[in-house]
């Protein structure tokens, strides 16, 4: 717990760092919030069941579908672009392994209102440094930049239908996976494909870099996909100009799962490549109003905790104690508790995290206490320190004492402190 509440107010700080708004959404939902869009793993996932007032309902098993009914809503009252984020807990009916929970939390941030790219270089970048903030670095982690509607324009050229260019996306998604047997269920529903459509289609799923996506669209000569292509130089413009271009690789061969997505798509791995997504996004124009909202353009991202918690497990970046109490009051017998528990008291007003024992114990047990409670000072309070009007710090880093006149404690312990 003490984990993941160090996990998440990171994230809370970062997000309120670049101007989103916290927001929340029930953990029940109607059922039909999920199942209008058809054809997503996620639907297969649900934790559904009827109600005792017979009503269909399910746990939500992820939050855009909340957030679009919710801003939908009430699109007209909201300032825009509409910054919005949230950690919530999520239910999804999954075969569970490393990093794949049942239940599990996520980060989630997006922004709705923006039709351009800057709603997307302002999310990345904040993905970026909700994975910075704990002293992850490019080395660490990378996110993989994709487009859904390059995609589909790249598919089009090639004379693929909407329904036929929709199952080539569920092939892509499944590619990396396992390879070759990703073209059965295109197969299965449309017939073989012809193999120079299936080179055309491998060619641009292999593309990594913006040289390589230039090179491969020139080539197809669609009038769509080049002025795309201005898009994404914007987008890259703007990466850079954040300094987050070191983070992001151009990368077609992501898609994603869930079916919403309309444009650029982007998820988050850590480099060595033992775990799965980190993260993951998109732009989704069309979902709002699908909830009964206004058209509204959209584009967001969630940031799951598991394989987050593993990934800073392995790279040693958990604090040992996650709450450390600044200091740690030790007291020398019942005549000098009245004093200390004063000062207690006046640390606590002042915000500053003290901790004490409740019940009298010998000094050396409470030292021992004071250094295992991660505490940066000690205070002392013997029978000498009281009878002069001092209290005695000590140093639990490098064991210097001072003492300081009782009136003076809460700002000597600011400055030992250094706030
Ligand atoms: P997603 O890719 O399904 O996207 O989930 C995002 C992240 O949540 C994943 O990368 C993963 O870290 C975590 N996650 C998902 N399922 C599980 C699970 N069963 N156990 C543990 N972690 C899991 C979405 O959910 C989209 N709604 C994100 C989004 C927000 N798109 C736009 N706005």
């Amino acid at each position: 717990m003490a984990v993941r509440s160090h996990i998440f107010r990171v994230w809370r700080q970062t997000a309120h760092v670049f101007g989103f708004q916290e927001y929340d959404g029930p953990v029940l939902e109607p059922l039909e919030l999920y199942t209008r869009k058809s054809g997503d793993e996620i639907e297969a996932q649900l934790f559904s069941f009827t109600d005792k007032g017979g009503r269909e309902v399910s746990l939500r098993p992820e939050m855009t579908p909340t957030v679009c009914r919710l801003v939908g809503a009430k699109a007209n009252a909201l300032k825009r672009p509409i910054k919005w984020f949230s950690i919530a807990e999520f239910y999804r009916y999954e075969r569970m392994q490393k990093g794949r929970g049942r239940c599990f939390f996520q980060f989630n941030a997006d922004i709705f209102g923006e039709a351009g790219p800057e709603a997307e270089v302002e999310l990345i970048a904040l993905l970026v440094q909700c994975l910075r903030g704990f002293g992850l670095t490019a080395e660490d982690f990378y996110i993989r930049l994709s487009d859904r509607n390059l995609w589909l324009h790249y598919l089009e050229a090639l004379g693929f239908d909407e329904a036929q260019a929709r199952s080539v996306l569920g092939v892509i998604d499944k590619y990396e996976k396992i390879g070759d047997a990703a073209f059965t269920s295109f197969t299965e529903a449309h017939g073989a494909m012809d193999e120079t459509r299936k080179a055309k289609i491998l060619a641009l799923l292999a593309v990594k870099g913006i040289d390589a996506l230039e090179a491969v669209v020139a080539q197809a000569g669609s009038e769509k996909l080049t002025a795309r292509l201005a898009d994404w130089r914007a987008l890259l413009g703007g990466l850079e100009a954040m300094g987050v271009g070191a983070f992001v690789s151009v990368d077609l061969g992501v898609v994603r799962g869930l079916s919403y997505y309309t444009g650029f798509v982007f998820e988050a791995f850590d480099r060595k490549g033992d775990l799965r997504a980190l993260a993951g996004g998109g732009r989704y124009n069309d979902l709002v109003a699908k909830y009964g909202g206004p058209d509204l353009p959209a584009v967001g991202f969630a940031i799951g905790d598991m394989t987050f918690q593993l990934l800073l497990e392995a790279r040693g970046l958990l604090p040992k104690i996650m709450q450390a109490p600044d200091a740690y009051a030790v007291i020398g017998g019942p005549a000098e508790r009245t004093l200390a528990l004063g000062h207690v008291n006046e640390l606590r007003q002042a915000a500053l995290r003290v901790d004490y024992p409740l019940k009298q114990t010998a000094f050396g047990k409470q030292f021992k206490a004071a250094g295992e409670s991660g505490a940066k000072l000690a205070l002392i309070y013997g029978e000498s320190e009281v009878a002069r009007g001092v209290v005695k710090i000590r140093d639990l880093g490098d064991g210097k004492e001072t003492e300081v006149p009782a009136h003076q404690l809460v700002l000597a312990v600011r400055e030992l402190l250094g706030r």
